[in-house]
Order: structure tokens, then sequence, then C-alpha cells
């Protein structure tokens, strides 16, 4: 008889999205901290790579190149790693598995598009199939809630709702592709400092519910109805904490976009074109004119964390 096959020597390589929400809404704090939310996570071209390579039982390392690379940390707060180990210790003979997770960066780090979410979404999945698991969907979407509330949309990817603290996605009823830009700030918002922000701000915070004119807007595939729907109960918070990014939105609009709104807790700004032609002459217009340090084009939704040939 054959003897079995050893490990597959080469690594399983994940792609993943970036989100904006089209609306976040939010609640007074929770006794465990978080807030209640409300919100529509929207899905975007614009993606990180997370390869996983087998290593010696026990091993786990990690390794991050691209944009914002010098910000991720590399020990044991790194949610590619703690997402690994999470996995092994759950779903595997712990002892004998082990992992070397090389991330290459194209979402920013501290930017409201839940980069470090995206990165523990995707090494779920690539350690899930690097050591042949038996998980279903069901079971990584319950680690993945362990991990961050951002963590199980990243999974899941398109336009979605979520609730509780964010980690309970549903897919929402979504028509049409959309165009966006994407403008990336100077410095990252700590998610933390932004909620702090929020409370002293919203001290009779209500029950968070997602406004109808978004998901009928969502429904009828137009951008302009949609672009008018986008909210976001972060943004004065973020827009106190960096009056800077009044400028970028100001400046977004003047350039034609149909909406703009900052992502989750910022600094990033999201603007919907009216169309693709749209979004290329934003594009150019918010380059030049220098109000931001880099803008990028996207479009969604886009599917969530998958393997890759
Ligand atoms: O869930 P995650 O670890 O990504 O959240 C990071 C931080 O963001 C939390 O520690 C908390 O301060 C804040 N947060 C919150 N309410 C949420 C989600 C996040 O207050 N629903």
């Amino acid at each position: 008889m054959a003897s079995p096959l050893p490990p597959t020597p080469v690594g399983v390589r994940v792609r993943v999205p970036a989100k904006i929400n089209l609306a976040l809404k939010v609640g007074g704090r929770r006794p465990d901290g978080y807030h209640p939310l409300a919100t529509v996570y929207h899905a975007v071209s614009l993606y990180d790579e997370v390869e996983a390579a087998w290593a010696e039982p026990d091993e786990f390392a990690v390794a991050v190149s691209g944009e914002g690379a010098a910000q991720v940390p590399l020990d044991d707060s790194n949610l590619a790693l703690r997402a690994a180990r999470l996995l092994a210790r759950t779903h595997g003979p712990y002892d004998s598995l082990g992992a070397h997770l090389t991330i290459r960066k194209a979402i920013p780090v501290a930017a409201g598009l839940a980069g470090g979410s995206s990165n523990g979404a995707a090494a779920l999945l690539a350690c899930s199939v690097l050591w042949d698991l038996d998980v279903s969907s069901d079971g990584l979407r319950e680690l993945a809630a362990e991990l961050g509330s951002d963590v199980p949309f990243a999974l899941l990817g398109g336009t979605a709702l979520g609730s509780g603290r964010g980690e309970e996605v549903v897919p929402a009823l979504a028509r049409g592709t959309y165009h966006w830009v994407l403008a990336f700030g100077h410095h990252g918002l700590s998610t933390p400092a932004v909620y702090g922000r929020f409370d002293e701000l919203t001290p009779d915070a209500g029950a968070p519910e997602v406004p109808d004119d978004l998901m009928n807007a969502l429904r009828s595939g137009d951008p302009a109805l949609l672009g008018a729907a986008l909210s976001n109960d972060l943004q004065d918070a973020a827009l106190d904490l960096q009056p800077r990014l009044r400028q970028v939105l100001e400046a977004g609009l003047e350039y034609g976009a149909v909406g703009a709104v900052v992502s989750g807790s910022g600094p990033t700004c999201a603007f919907l074109a009216a169309n693709e032609a749209a979004a290329i002459d934003l594009t150019v217009a918010l380059s030049a004119d220098g109000v931001c340090r880099e803008v990028r084009r996207v479009s969604g939704p886009v599917v969530g964390a998958r393997v890759v040939a």
C-alpha cells in the first residue's frame, strides 16, 4: 500500500477585500464596552493577500510587505497569527500544526477599511485549506466573530447587513455595481479612540437601525439615490479627531461625487461616482488636488475571502 502523501510543500494563497460601510448606525455603549451596530457592509476591489505555508509543529510566524507594512504588528496581537492559532487550537491536532504566514498589503492600516480584520479572515481560510481541516463555513464564521467584529463580513463579502457588534452578518438585497474612489489619509485613526469620542459627542445614542432610504437605494441600483443615502454615525467623531477630513469630503463632492462618507471609524473617505468614467475623472481631480495622501479607484460589491490559484 502506498504511504500517505506528505503535506503539500506549497502555500495556500487567499485574496481578501477591504470593506466600506454604506451606513453605520451606532447605539449606546454596552456593558462589555462594545457598541450595538446596524450597518451595511460593502466589499470593494482593494485586496490584501495572505499566504499560509507549512511550518514545524506549534511554530507560528508572520511576515508583512506592502502598504503600511511597518505599522503591522508581528507579535501575538497580529490578527492573522491569532486566527491561525485559534483555528489550530479549536479544530486541529494542535501539537502537530504550524504555519508561516505571508501578508501582502494593499489595504492601509487603521484606515476604517477593516484591513486587519480581513487579514484575520484570510488566515482562517488559508490555514483551514492548508491543514485540510474539517471545518464548516459556519464554524469558520464563529471563529471569525471571536477574532473581531468585522472579521465575519470579510469571509462573506458582497453587500451585507451587520448587527450585534457587527459580527452578525446576512447578505443584503442589492442591485448593480458601484464605482467608488477612496481617499487615504496621512495618519490612521484608532477605532477605540473614535468610539470613545462618539460616546462623548452622543451621550444619548438610541437603538441603531439601518435607514430605509439606503435599503431602497440598494434595491434600485441607482448611484444617485445611494449617494444621497450614505451615512455614518462615527463621522462626526472622526472629523473631530482629524478636522482636515472635512476638506477631503468637500473636495470629493466638488469634483462630482454623488455621495461622500467617512468609512467606518475613518480616516478613509469613500466617494461614490455616477459611473466608471466619472470615477476616473474624480480620481484624477482628487490626486491633482493633493488634499489626501493617496487616491484609489475601486468597485463593489466583490466576493469575500477566496483561495486563489
Ligand atoms: O471587534 P474589534 O476587536 O475589531 O473592535 C475593536 C475596538 O473597536 C473594540 O475594542 C471597541 O473599542 C471598538 N468597537 C466598539 N463597538 C463595536 C465594534 C468595535 O466599541 N461594535
